[in-house]
């Protein structure tokens, strides 16, 4: 039997890693127009990075009219993921390096109702999961090694983009793809040519001008690339 893959829709998820943190929730109005709020939780153990965390997790929650997405970069998510379910993500997405039990927590995720997502590393390919791609709702592709903002976009990940995409389709799945690390006006349509849909930016909104417009400026720019 034949199955298709319903079009993904192309969204924009603002990272507040560099937000200004002492005015937080003026700092999420900024970003009003964007489909979901990125927020990155690092333990200093999965990545050489210690930012957020539960606190401004709950605060973003609250100020925020929009859905969160939590990015997970911290060992034993298997414990952790369902306490960002539990405390309001829309979205949890984990590390498939830090995980024991991809396909469990995948399942304990969306029984909470909760979107899950599983993340790759550069380094780490989609092959293993291939099989198993109904048990998530996305597949975070990581265009950086893990850890920081504001680094260079790393180009060689968009056949790892495009083997997803068509794996997706072949299966006939809703899957969303997102990418994460360096978009920005120059990258996002080779990304969104690629085949992801979801994508985060951090540095790209939060240090323009204008963040409204330059959301507005990269889901136009993605939207054009879909289309070719
Ligand atoms: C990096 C984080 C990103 C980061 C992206 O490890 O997962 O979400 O904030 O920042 P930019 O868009 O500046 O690369
Ligand atoms: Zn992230």
């Amino acid at each position: 039997m034949m199955t298709t893959s319903p079009t993904p829709p192309t969204l924009i998820s603002p990272s507040i890693l560099n937000c200004d943190f002492g005015h937080l929730a003026s700092e999420l109005d900024k970003i009003s127009n964007a489909d979901y709020v990125h927020v990155d939780i690092m333990d200093n153990h999965f990545v050489p990075n210690l930012a957020l965390g539960m606190p401004i997790f709950e605060s973003a929650v609250k100020y925020s009219q929009l859905p969160i997405d939590a990015h997970l970069m911290i060992e034993n998510p298997d414990t952790w993921a369902p306490v960002y379910a539990e405390a309001g993500a829309r979205s949890v997405t984990f590390h498939a390096e830090a995980c024991a039990a991809p396909l469990r927590l995948a399942r304990e995720l969306r029984k909470k109702g909760t979107r899950a997502g599983l993340a790759l590393k550069p380094a780490t390919g989609i092959e293993p999961y291939i099989d198993i791609l109904n048990e998530f709702d996305m597949i975070l592709i990581m265009t950086v090694e893990p850890g920081f903002g504001g680094q260079s976009f790393i180009d060689t990940m968009m056949p790892k983009i495009t083997r997803t995409r068509k794996a997706i389709e072949a299966a006939g799945l809703d899957v969303w793809i997102q990418v994460d690390g360096g978009i920005s006006r120059d990258t996002i349509e080779r990304a969104a040519e690629a085949g992801a849909n979801n994508f985060v930016a951090g540095s790209a909104v939060y240090k323009a001008e204008d963040a409204f417009t330059e959301i507005e400026t990269l889901r136009s720019l993605a939207n054009r690339a879909h289309k070719h």
